[in-house]
């Protein structure tokens, strides 16, 4: 499979305005293959959106020092790029932030998703056409007149997501962007992300605090100090409670009861990630006692 990002030895520090460098992210190794879904952990401050801003230039070398290569779409970012370089990683490379207030622009819900293909040059036509997909793939068709500022934070942040994706971004970061939001809204923004996934062709970060959301990924990566921690299969992260706990990150509720049913003897199975998984290993738990 081919990788559209290729981070090796990537370090970055932030320039102060008295040009004093403080470090946020150090010996990064990571690739993210084409259409693969990937959730990335750690607690505040570890570097998760220092990282996600290098991948589409939010962050330059005019914000602090680069070292090791960042390759996006094949173009290495630790280096000069000329304006339609900068122009093409941004467009490719999407991102929905934590507030929608700071991605929302404009004063209706259509005219802040046409935004994005306006400043591409796309032909009104098709303009139209793009908004018309981009606002009902998030499920807020009939709000095209509203005045974003008047909806809910969730519907917010569908409009921003619908904006993101009316630019049609092969890579799409989504920097806790569930974090603000009603659990309808919540819903929503999740259902988009897995069905950008199953179109195969989209490549998936999502940051997130919900252990929840991860479980869906193909993969995960833990970050620590600016450091990936650990870098597997949602099975091979979430079970490793202990590790997970030692960075103070949590795993799935479901996860967490059968670890301690397991630490009480009770249980000696796998660790379930999902509900569904639980309810099964439960069921035949207490099958076997009554047996
Ligand atoms: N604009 C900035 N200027 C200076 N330091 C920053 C800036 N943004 C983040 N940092 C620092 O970089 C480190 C990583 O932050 P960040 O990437 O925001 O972490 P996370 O998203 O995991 O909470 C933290 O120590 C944070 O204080
Ligand atoms: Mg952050």
């Amino acid at each position: 499979m081919e990788n559209v990002i290729e981070l090796k030895d990537v370090g970055f520090s932030y320039r102060d305005s008295e040009g004093n460098l403080h470090p946020a992210l150090s010996n990064i190794n990571l690739s993210f293959e084409k259409g693969s879904y990937t959730a990335i952990l750690g607690h505040n401050g570890s570097g998760k959106s220092t990282l996600a801003k290098l991948l589409n230039l939010v962050i330059t070398s005019e914000d602090g020092k680069i070292d090791g290569s960042v390759k996006v779409f094949g173009k290495e970012l630790n280096g000069q790029l000329t304006e339609d370089e900068e122009y093409e990683i941004r467009r490719r490379v999407g991102m929905v932030h934590q507030n929608p207030d700071d991605q929302i622009v404009a004063t209706t819900v259509e005219e802040d998703v046409a935004f994005g293909p306006e400043n591409l040059g796309v032909e009104p036509a098709e303009i139209r056409k793009t908004v018309d997909e981009a606002i009902a793939a998030v499920g807020m068709t009939g709000y095209e007149k509203f005045a974003p500022h008047r909806l809910s934070g969730g519907q917010k942040q569908r409009v921003a997501v619908a904006g993101v994706l009316a630019m049609h971004p092969e890579c799409i970061i989504f920097d806790e962007s569930t974090a603000m939001l009603d659990p309808e809204g919540r819903e929503a923004v999740l259902k988009t992300i897995d069905e950008l996934h199953r179109s195969g062709n989209v490549t998936v970060i999502t940051i997130t605090h919900y252990m929840n959301e991860a479980t869906d990924a193909d993969r995960v990566v833990v970050l620590n100090h600016g450091e990936v921690f650990m870098n597997g299969t949602p099975e091979e992260i979430f079970t490793q409670v202990d590790k997970l706990r030692s960075v103070s990150l949590g795993v799935p509720q479901v996860t967490e009861l059968f670890y301690r049913l397991k630490k009480e003897g009770v249980y000696s199975g796998e660790l379930p990630l999902h509900t569904k998984d639980g309810a099964a290993a439960l069921s035949n738990l207490v099958k076997n006692k009554r047996g």
